[in-house]
């Protein structure tokens, strides 16, 4: 670690502790509190780290308060207005935009890695025709490791690079062959004259019967919401991928457990819910009576795709998404407008709401992404797969990074105990 900017004093039951601080090149300083427990014999209390860097970490910065996002330091506005997807993949993993020849070779290497071992499909079979995508994909990519052992040795830096692309390849292919299983219809093998959405576009709605169409509109829609996914610092999956990494576990584990956490309506699985949410509002005249079930404490309900633990100001990827929504809708003539304008109307109540303001809750990447994903033609619940094939490349390169960092140790966190101490066993009879 680079020199302490400062320091900070603790004083704990009269003593005094002097605790390095270190500034970041964004963002909040951190109290360095590694020797705390040693010194002090006291742990921090922060249950779901509100105030807690686990990491240090070069890929992504948000600014909560100004609603800003930044892949490896390029504002998302700009990427998402004049990169792709596979390039900010390039990005994400390499720390650099590439030159021609870069990206080129980088979009072969992950071409050449879009099909999965033929046995593979026999997974899909084990599960049943209703199986959620979601518990098909943490299944398979968790199996991953079984068919691909010359890339599960972590210590070696070329098998590291080949999971990487292998992941960002096959995760697209395993999500559209989830889809086709739960639909009855046979799989698609993807093709390499295909670009990376338009592929998965292809492997999900083409039919050996007809002739697939490809839209570049639509292509486009989709690159740009797997774009917007691709990565979010150290959000609950991506924390969930680190540990499960610092453990030493193989990267297609560590990319399965991702999956899986992703899975919750907190997290990935509100895009999903916020659909279901706008279609059961149905009408705009409704809205009143969900906001206050969001409002009432005694009510679980709450406005999915809503809310953040880090944006308290809009959440830039749901500004993006919303002007694509309307270009899409309006593109496919997706009977869709009625969930758009309960939509934007529920944002705009929302947001003049003083509950919603005090707690400075805004639309987040969740809001809009589903009613883009359901006009171009995707099920419900493909939506959090999607999100997962799209945040993969977060996921792994954080991974990547977190393997090649010097000071990252097993993750293995404290708690405070509240339950009894040295009781006495009592047999059975006596109790
Ligand atoms: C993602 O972390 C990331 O970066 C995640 C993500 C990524 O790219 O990886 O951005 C993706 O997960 C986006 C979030 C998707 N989830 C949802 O849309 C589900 C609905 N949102 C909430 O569950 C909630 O807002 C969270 C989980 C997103 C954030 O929760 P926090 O930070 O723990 O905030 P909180 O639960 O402590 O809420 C603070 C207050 C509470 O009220 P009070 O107790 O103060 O009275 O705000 C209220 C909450 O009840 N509140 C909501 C609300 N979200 C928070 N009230 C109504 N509707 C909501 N959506």
């Amino acid at each position: 670690m680079t020199q302490p900017s400062g320091s900070a004093k603790l004083t704990v039951e009269g003593r005094e502790f002097d605790l390095p601080v270190y500034s970041a090149s964004a963002g909040p300083k951190v109290i360095d509190i590694r020797s705390l427990y040693s010194k002090a014999n006291v742990f921090t209390f922060d249950p779901g780290f509100t105030s807690t860097a686990a990491c240090e970490s070069a890929i992504t910065f948000i600014d909560g308060e100004r609603g800003q996002l930044q892949y490896r330091g390029y504002p998302i506005e700009q990427l998402a207005e004049r990169s792709r997807f596979l390039e900010v993949c390039y990005l994400l993993l390499y720390n650099k935009l590439p030159n021609q020849q870069e990206f080129d070779d980088f979009r072969t290497s992950v071409t050449m890695h879009t099909m999965v071992h033929e046995q593979l499909i026999n997974f899909y079979r084990g599960f049943r025709r209703d199986a959620h995508p979601m518990a098909i994909i943490t299944g398979v990519v968790g199996a991953l490791s079984a068919f691909y052992h010359d890339s599960t040795d972590i210590s070696d830096p070329e098998q590291r690079e080949i999971a990487c692309i292998r992941m960002i390849a096959k995760l697209p292919t395993i999500a559209a062959m989830a889809y086709k299983y739960s639909i009855g219809q046979p799989y698609v093998y993807p093709r390499n004259d295909y670009r990376y959405a338009e592929n998965f576009h292809y492997m999900c709605f083409s039919v050996p019967a007809g002739k697939y169409r490809s839209y570049e509109e639509v292509n486009r829609a989709l690159d740009l919401i797997f774009l917007l996914h691709a990565d979010h610092e150290q959000n609950a999956s991506t924390s969930t991928v680190r540990l499960a990494g610092s453990s030493g576990a193989n990267p297609f584990a560590c990319i399965a457990a991702g999956i899986a956490c992703l899975w919750g309506p907190a997290h990935g699985g509100a895009n999903e819910a916020c659909l279901r949410m706008l279609r059961e509002i149905g009408s705009v005249d409704r809205i009143p009576e969900y906001i206050g079930r969001a409002k009432d404490r005694s009510d679980p309900f709450r406005l999915m795709g809503f809310g953040h633990r880090v944006y308290k100001n809009f959440d830039p990827r749901a500004h993006i998404m919303k002007k694509t929504a309307d270009e899409v809708l309006d593109l496919v003539g997706s009977q869709n407008k009625p969930t758009l304008q309960v939509a934007k109307e529920l944002e705009r109540i929302a947001l003049e709401d003083e509950y919603f303001q005090t707690r400075k809750l805004y639309p987040n990447v969740d809001f809009y992404s589903g009613i883009i994903l359901d006009a171009v033609g995707f099920p419900t619940d493909m939506f959090t797969p999607i999100f997962a094939l799209s945040r993969t490349v977060g996921w792994i390169s954080q991974w990547k990074e977190m393997i090649a960092d010097p000071i990252q140790k097993i993750g293995r966190p404290r708690q405070r105990y509240t339950g009894p101490v040295n009781l006495n066993y009592i047999p059975i009879e006596e109790r």
